[in-house]
C-alpha cells in the first residue's frame, strides 16, 4: 500500500520499481491504478507514456508523454486506492473511514474484525492503521467478492496485514478462535443486530464496536440490541462539504466593491498587488462550495463493551444483603 524498502519498512524515498502499483494522477478526479511493467505503455489524452521511463523515479514524480503531456506517479495510499478501486459493492469513503479509525481507537498492533469486506475500501485503511504488527480479519459471505478482495490486497501489498474469510457472519457469527481478542469490530451488514451478540463475545474488555448502516431503521434495531451489553452508544452522520478553490480574473472594481453580481457567492481575495495585470484586472483566488458535494452515505453507530469489572461490582453492590 505504501512503498516499503528491502527491510519491509515504509519508505518515502524509495524509487518506482518494475512490478510496483502506481496511481497515475491527472487531476483529483481523474486517476488510475497501473501496475508498472517495463515493456508496457500507458495511453491517455496527453499521449503515450513508456513505463520504462517511470522505473527509478521517486513516487510523486511528474513524467512526460511522447507529446509533451504529463501525469504524476503517486504511491497507492489507502486514500487514493479508495478513489480508484473497482466497485463491487457500495463502499465507505474517506470522511466515514477517518471517523471510524479515530472512534474505534485503532493504533498499530490492534486486532480488528470486520464484516462484510465488500470492495475492501475500509479494509485497506484499517490495515494501514494497524501496521506493522496488527492484523485485520475480514469476512464476507460472497465467495467471489472475498476472492476479488484477496487479489486486491495482494496487488496493494497488504497480504501480511489482512486475512479474508468466507463466512456468513449474520448467521454464524465470527469464528470462535477470536473470542476476547478483538480490539474493535466493524460491521457493514444489512442486519447488523444479528451479528452483534457474536461481536460482543469477540471484543476485549472495553473494546469498541462500530456499525455502518444507510437507514435509520437499521440503526434503531442495532441500538436496541446493543443496549444490554454495551455502553456509550452513539450514532453519527458524517457530512462532508468540499470547497472548490480556483484562480480567476476579476475586474479590480468588483473586488474592491466586495462582490460581483455575475459570479455565484464566493469568497474572493486579491492575491497581490504585483499580480494585478496592466488592464487593471486582478488575479484572485475564489473559494466556493462544490455543487456536487456528496450527501448522506450512512449512519455510524459506536458502542463500547460494558466493562466486566464495573458491571460485576455494580451487580454485587445492588445485591440485597
Ligand atoms: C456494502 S458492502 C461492504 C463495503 C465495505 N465496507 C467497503 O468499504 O468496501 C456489504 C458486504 O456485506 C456482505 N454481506 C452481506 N451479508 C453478509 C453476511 N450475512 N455475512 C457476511 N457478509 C455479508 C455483502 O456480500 C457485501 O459484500
Amino acid at each position: 500500500m505504501l512503498p516499503t524498502d528491502d527491510l519491509k519498512k515504509i519508505s518515502f524515498t524509495r524509487s518506482i520499481r518494475d512490478g510496483d502499483l502506481v496511481i497515475v494522477y491527472e487531476r483529483h478526479d481523474v486517476m488510475k491504478a497501473v501496475k508498472v511493467c517495463e515493456s508496457s505503455t500507458f495511453q491517455n489524452r496527453f499521449g503515450m507514456f513508456k513505463h520504462s521511463d517511470w522505473i527509478g523515479k521517486p513516487f510523486g514524480s511528474k513524467v512526460l508523454s511522447n507529446k509533451g503531456g504529463f501525469v504524476y506517479l503517486l504511491a497507492p495510499t489507502p486514500e487514493l486506492w479508495t478513489l480508484v478501486l473497482s466497485h463491487r459493492t457500495q463502499i465507505l469513503y474517506i470522511a466515514d473511514i477517518s471517523f471510524v479509525i479515530m472512534f474505534l481507537e485503532i493504533v498499530p498492533g490492534c486486532l480488528i474484525l470486520e464484516s462484510g469486506t465488500g470492495s475492501g475500501s475500509l479494509t485497506t485503511s484499517l490495515a494501514r492503521a494497524v501496521a506493522p504488527t496488527g492484523h485485520v480479519y475480514t469476512f464476507d459471505f460472497h465467495e467471489q467478492r472475498a476472492a476479488s478482495a484477496r487479489e486486491d490486497f495482494e496487488k496493494t501489498g497488504l497480504t501480511s496485514l489482512v486475512t479474508v474469510g468466507v463466512r456468513d457472519v449474520q448467521g454464524q457469527g465470527f469464528p470462535e478462535e477470536f473470542v476476547g481478542l478483538a480490539d474493535s469490530v466493524f460491521l457493514d451488514l444489512p442486519q447488523p443486530w444479528l451479528a452483534i451478540p457474536s461481536a460482543e463475545r469477540m471484543l476485549k474488555q472495553d473494546g469498541v464496536l462500530c456499525s455502518f448502516s444507510p437507514c435509520i431503521e437499521q440503526v434503531q434495531r442495532s441500538a436496541e440490541t446493543l443496549r444490554s451489553k454495551f455502553t456509550d452508544i452513539r450514532t453519527f452522520e458524517v457530512l462532508l462539504r468540499t470547497y472548490e478553490v480556483r484562480e480567476g480574473k476579476t475586474e479590480s472594481s468588483q473586488v474592491e466593491g466586495g462582490g460581483s453580481v455575475e459570479l455565484p457567492p464566493c469568497k474572493k481575495r486579491v492575491r497581490s498587488k504585483e499580480a494585478n495585470d496592466t488592464n487593471g484586472d486582478s488575479s484572485t483566488v475564489m473559494v466556493r462550495p462544490c455543487s456536487e458535494a456528496r450527501g448522506h452515505t450512512g449512519y455510524l453507530t459506536f458502542a463500547r463493551l460494558r466493562c466486566l469489572v464495573v458491571y460485576v461490582e455494580r451487580l454485587l453492590k445492588d445485591k440485597p444483603t
